[in-house]
């Protein structure tokens, strides 16, 4: 490359700012200590950050620290200077209260490192859960050049004989827990099995899910959401990440060119035919914010909805991660979207500099029992549908997880197949019911509506993975494993519930959930997109002045300083749950 060909890099300003010599010796010095030299550093060669994940305390991402390596050498062959840093860990399965609470406090973190140190471009290190919005979130609001690298699933897990998938054998294990089939013991054999080696949940859980969605935003290179971490083919996968940020840079090729309206609308469509995690929503919803995108449940509804579901893997289907690496991952399923007509926008860019359609266009699948037709899926529908009532503004369900014996129970009205209605049984939050779900006195009949609030943003900082609950005990002995659930909190992708989750507003911040009570009547019609208790307004009006008066619906304190700060500033998952005012940010870089 010529010095003609590249672009003025903003860390110039630091290392090689001839309006300020003093400041620039002072801001080089310490970085010469790394072993850079000043020629490099005033050499004009682009500073590719790398936002390190892994840590000994995020196992799912622990991988990168190996990955990295081979992704600095890359960055130094295509003409740039590797900077490793350390980004806030977030361990999905180990983080109290939830790892939720910690994507937005990744992201404000990460806009300051980005921001505020002599980085050109970034390589984002993605993988467990969270770690990929966040990272996202923030190379959105900063604006430099980005490219994102998956850290890759884990290898499939096994147990006699069957596929064990990470947290969906967890749901499976947990009722036969209950029932008395298998013994604490067990539950621990089955749970390890299931995560054999390093990366991410082998199911499609929202690791899966987000790690695709960041391939089908255009964030990452073509087939590197799919390959397992341990795999040779990650490490290579790593170096052609490190040169394609180098050339990112050198291109001028931005997020905010990347994630558009139009690449967001693919990725819904992507989503569906994933069979991704109903935290797609929320992530996907927050990013497009910080890039002044308004996204709502509506379009998720809309342009996912009728899309079907193509990969058949755990939770719904049956395979897991390296299953669907070998029957071609992501570039198969926007391969098979792009050849049926049905991926809205073909003509979206990638940060190699091609569209989605020129590259994906002739993607083979391998395997097509693991990844199926648009002519013939494994379900139609795959997409969420979006409720609101006099219960919430909106809560999101997945309908292709409604199974036979959930249809039976609670679908099989033939005068009304959409709709049906139950009793309340109202559990506030996740520790009131695992207190009192086996409570015989709470009569659980099998046509009831389980229902758990306090479990949003603001009740249960970050939002707690509890709605898809578990039937008591007593009915789990009678074969009944799958009740309607409703809730303000979130569930596990891993989960194969058909729960209706994520509403906002939730009870903490003033939604009609705090005004249920057990016993009351809900009816869902899922035709008319209807979720209401049918109590009177006159009795809810009266609910409303009690409850106000005695204070509001009552959250447990706050046991940390960033957990009181996220409560003032957070918005409802519908809108992302980002923080008040933080999307008024945006472009930072360019300022
Ligand atoms: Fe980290 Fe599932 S727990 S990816
Ligand atoms: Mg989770």
């Amino acid at each position: 490359m010529t010095s003609a060909d590249t672009p003025t890099l903003r860390s110039r300003s630091w290392f090689d700012n001839l309006a300020d010599p003093e400041m620039t010796a002072l801001y080089l010095e310490r970085y010469l200590n790394f072993g850079l030299t000043p020629e490099e550093l005033r050499s004009n060669r682009p500073i590719i950050g790398i936002a390190q994940t892994g840590s000994d305390l995020s196992p799912c991402n622990r991988h990168h620290v190996d990955l990295a390596k081979r992704s600095a050498q890359a960055i130094r062959d295509a003409g740039g200077l590797p900077l490793e840093f350390p980004c806030h860990p977030i361990q999905e399965t180990g983080k109290r209260p939830t790892a939720m609470l910690d994507r937005n406090l990744a992201y404000l973190s990460l806009v300051e490192i980005l921001y505020g140190y002599p980085i050109d471009g970034v390589l984002l290190t993605i993988g467990c859960d969270k770690t990929t919005p966040a990272l996202l979130m923030a190379a959105a609001t900063v604006n430099i050049p980005a490219i994102a690298l998956s850290v890759g699933p884990m290898l499939n897990g096994w147990h006699k004989g069957k596929r064990a998938g990470s947290g969906s054998v967890i749901w499976e294990s947990r009722q036969r827990l209950a029932a008395g089939e298998i013994d604490a013991a067990e539950f621990l054999e089955i749970a390890a099995s299931s995560a054999p080696s390093t990366g991410y949940c082998n199911t499609m859980g929202t690791a899966t899910t987000m790690n695709s969605l960041a391939e089908a935003l255009g964030m990452q290179l073509p087939g590197s959401a799919a390959i397992p971490a341990p795999y040779r083919e990650r490490g290579q996968m790593a170096y052609h990440t490190g040169k394609a940020a180098v050339e990112a840079v050198m291109q001028d090729r931005r997020p905010a060119q990347i994630m558009t309206r139009a690449s967001f609308e693919n990725a819904i469509v992507v989503n569906s035919a994933l069979g991704g995690s109903t935290n797609a929503p929320i992530h996907l919803n927050a990013m497009a914010a910080h890039l002044g995108i308004t996204l709502t449940n509506d379009d998720w509804e809309r342009i996912g909805h009728h899309i079907p579901l193509l990969v058949n893997l755990q939770p719904v289907g049956d395979y897991l991660g390296e299953d669907f690496h070998h029957a071609g991952g992501v570039p198969a399923v926007i391969g098979q979207l792009l050849r049926a007509g049905l991926l809205p926008h073909p003509d979206a860019l990638c940060i190699t500099g091609k569209t989605i359609g020129e590259t994906y266009q002739n993607a083979p699948v391998h395997n097509a029992e693991v990844i199926l037709s648009p002519e013939k899926p494994l379900k139609t529908d795959a997409g969420f549908l979006n409720l609101s009532g006099n219960l919430f503004d909106s809560a999101i369900m997945k309908t292709s997880a409604i199974g036979a014996e959930f249809r039976d129970r609670y679908l099989s009205n033939p005068d009304d197949p959409d709709a049906f209605e139950g009793p309340a049984v109202v559990f506030d939050g996740p520790e009131d019911f695992h207190h009192r779900i086996d409570d015989p006195a709470l009569g659980i009949t099998p046509d009831a509506i389980l229902v758990m609030r306090g479990a949003g943003p603001k009740g249960y900082p970050g939002g707690a993975e509890v709605v898809n609950m578990r039937p008591p005990s007593y009915l789990i002995k009678k074969g009944v494993h799958a009740m309607a659930c409703i809730g303000d909190g979130r569930q596990s992708g891993t989960s194969g519930s058909a729960s209706i989750l994520n509403a906002s507003p939730e009870a903490a911040d003033g939604g009609g959930l705090a005004l249920l009570q057990s016993g009351d009547r809900i009816r869902v019609d899922l035709k008319a997109r209807k979720a209401d208790m049918l109590v009177s307004e006159d009795a809810l009006a009266s609910r409303r002045q009690t409850l106000e008066a005695a204070g509001g619906f009552p959250s447990p304190d706050s046991q940390t300083p960033w957990q009181a700060l996220f409560r003032e500033k957070v918005k409802p998952f519908a809108d992302g749950m980002v923080l008040d005012g933080a999307p008024d940010f945006r472009d930072i870089a360019s300022k």
